[in-house]
């Protein structure tokens, strides 16, 4: 996720440029550029890795650079890690065409292979240099419009995009195209603005125009016009935006999480995108080999928090795919155990960040003893990516909020399609059934969405948690691993004590707390382990326990034991994980805002724990 802006009217780009940058850097901050031009001058093009302000300080704030028409970047590395060569805009080699790009290329390997035996060379890692480079070429082979040759390139593209592009032939223009990216395009007199979000525009005007899929516009100062994909003029309503700045930057929601919360679809779709093409998973990104994985006779799982909670959901899934033996470390403990690990055997670090200092740690123990090493992140070129051996990237976007969802979400997918690739490079598993369960994890997006339009009932039911001050999870294999993530959202933004427990391990212990009015979550999809833990709950009701259930569409007979059932739906049993974790992160969010307190920065935490 990048944040793009674009600007063309009477007053010096540069500082609109950067100014609009700004309101989108929550976007993404590992490199940004600007292209600007003053007249029929040249186009000049600055872009540097780091933080915007490193782009500030080499123009200025803008002052040194001129021109009134310009296209701006700021970017969240996804092909490519950030560096100057693949921060945006990306140019053709002979400037005829310059770009910013926010979006995912899946084909760009494909269009990059046939741009080069035309002739085109390339500078970069990134899909956009790509899309940059075949609407040049479209531009020289047919009629040198602009419009027809990003119509064309359009049609070869395969992703998502939101694509600000400026022609030298077009002094003064902006052409922008969008498929599945957002895109916003503002007008005022004599001038015109494109931006990815609305608080990079809303100091200019609240004149709105919403570009739709597959359509092109074309921005002057102080007029747009839109076309369709045939290149035909299409009419669009101008709107004014009613959002004040702060509420725009969290895309109309009330605060970060619930609009992370609310992204998991679309990343958890990226996530699947980027690594399964025509009905299979293809790990040439991930880069480790069919070989490799027959290889390995023992998985470790190190990580910390919510990332290790993911681990604990893996394991079932990896154990129940394969013959491999998985073992699920916290990185702050595996860290100083002396454990000789097996030499057959793969670490697998899970980090949102790639910065956590125990689970860097941890990796740079395993290499130590010569074991292979995989990362599962979220930062691109970050210091866990880039010391793992391997890395699969998941592509759920900066994450703002410190309470993860959607990178806890992506993690989970990925570790899926990696236990499903495991089987099938292992011949673990038949053909249909490999079909069958691929075509299972193709469904979680559009399941996850269901569930997000149900939300006001887990609302009504968070106000009995308010004051509540102890709290129990339970479940059994899976639910258990998704009853700690719940547990620990809980704990971490509404500061409620809460413990995640084996529901079976309750008798030996824990059930000792329970008393009139504890609070008892319980997590029941598993096939074959719910009758286990009704008998768990119902062992705890009849002690006083509130009782609340997270259970697979159908298990109607929940509601004769727990007071209050989310129903998610139906799902393979080893995939419920990413359905039953969403009740409970919307429940948590729900409690935190009900207790009026600060959700996205909960007191004494940090998005990522660079210390010890
Ligand atoms: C979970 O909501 C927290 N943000 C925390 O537990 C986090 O998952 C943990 O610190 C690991 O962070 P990482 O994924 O960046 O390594």
């Amino acid at each position: 996720m990048c944040g793009i802006v674009g600007f063309t009217g009477n007053k010096q780009a540069a500082p609109v440029l950067l100014d609009g940058l700004a309101k989108l850097e929550y976007r993404g901050y590992d490199s940004a550029g600007i292209a600007v031009r003053d007249g029929e001058n040249e186009t000049e093009v600055i872009k540097e890795k780091g933080k915007l302000r490193v782009l500030a300080e080499m123009t200025d704030n803008g002052k040194a650079v001129k021109g009134t028409c310009g296209i701006g970047h700021t970017r969240w590395a996804t092909h490519g890690e950030p560096s100057a060569v693949n921060a945006h805009p990306h140019a053709s080699d002979d400037g005829n065409v310059i770009a910013v790009h926010n979006g995912i290329i899946e084909n760009f390997q494909e269009q990059r292979e046939k741009l080069i035996k035309k002739g085109y060379a390339f500078h970069s890692q990134t899909d956009t240099e790509v899309a940059v480079k075949l609407i040049d070429y479209y531009y020289k082979k047919y009629s040198q419009l602009p419009i027809e040759a990003i119509a064309r390139a359009m049609v070869r593209i395969r992703g998502s995009y939101a694509l600000c592009v400026m022609f030298k032939d077009y002094p003064g223009e902006i052409y922008c195209a969008r498929k599945d990216s957002p895109m916003i395009i503002g007008i005022a007199d004599g001038e015109s603005y494109v931006a990815s979000d609305v608080p990079a525009i809303l100091k200019y005007t609240r004149s709105v125009y919403y570009i739709g899929n597959m359509e092109i516009a074309k921005l002057e100062k102080g007029a747009v016009t839109f076309y369709n994909i045939d290149s035909e003029v299409i009419e669009k309503p101008l709107t004014e935006i009613k959002w004040d700045a702060e509420s725009a930057e969290k895309g109309g929601y009330e605060h970060f999480m619930l609009k992370e919360i609310h992204e998991q679809p679309k990343v958890i779709r990226d996530t699947i995108n980027s690594v399964v093409t025509d009905g299979r998973v293809h790990f040439d990104s991930v880069s480790l080999t069919d070989e490799e994985m027959q290889e390995i006779e023992q998985v470790y799982i190190v990580a910390c928090g919510s990332a290790y909670h993911v681990g604990m959901d893996l394991q079932y899934v990896i154990e129940a795919l394969t013959s491999l033996q998985v073992r699920v470390e916290l990185a702050s403990e595996f860290r100083y155990r002396k454990m000789t690990l097996h030499r057959k055997s793969i670490v697998i670090v899970i980090s949102q960040s790639g910065e956590t200092a125990d689970t860097l740690a941890a990796l740079r123990e395993a290499k130590e003893q010569g074991i292979k090493t995989l990362g599962i992140v979220n930062v691109i070129g970050s210091s866990i990516a880039r010391e793992a051996d391997n890395v699969f990237y998941t592509l759920a976007g900066p994450e703002i909020s410190v309470a993860t969802t959607k990178a806890y979400s992506t993690q989970l997918v990925a570790g899926y399609l990696l236990a499903l690739q495991f089987a099938k490079a292992r011949n673990e598993i038949e053909e249909a059934r490999y079909d069958a369960l691929l075509a299972e994890i193709n469904t979680i997006p559009e399941k996850v969405a269901r569930i997000l339009e149900d939300k006001e009932r887990i609302q009504w039911f968070s106000n009995k948690l308010i004051n509540v001050s102890d709290s129990f999870f339970i479940g059994r294999g899976i639910d258990y691993a998704i009853g700690m993530e719940g547990s620990l959202k809980l704990k971490e933004i509404s500061y409620i004590h809460s413990e995640a427990y084996a529901a079976g391990e309750l008798k030996h212990g824990p059930i000792s707390l329970i008393e009139n009015g504890t609070i008892v979550i319980s997590v029941v999809t598993q096939t074959g382990l719910i009758e286990k833990t009704i008998s768990n709950m119902v062992e705890v009701k009849s002690r006083g326990a509130k009782v609340m259930a997270v259970t697979t569409a159908g298990n109607y007979f929940l509601e004769d034991t727990a007071e209050f059932v989310c129903y998610v739906p139906k799902i393979e049993s080893l995939f419920t994980g990413s359905l039953s974790v969403i009740p409970l992160q919307l429940l948590s969010y729900y409690v935190s805002i009900g207790k009026g307190y600060d959700v996205d920065k909960p007191r004494n935490l940090a998005k990522s724990v660079t210390v010890e």
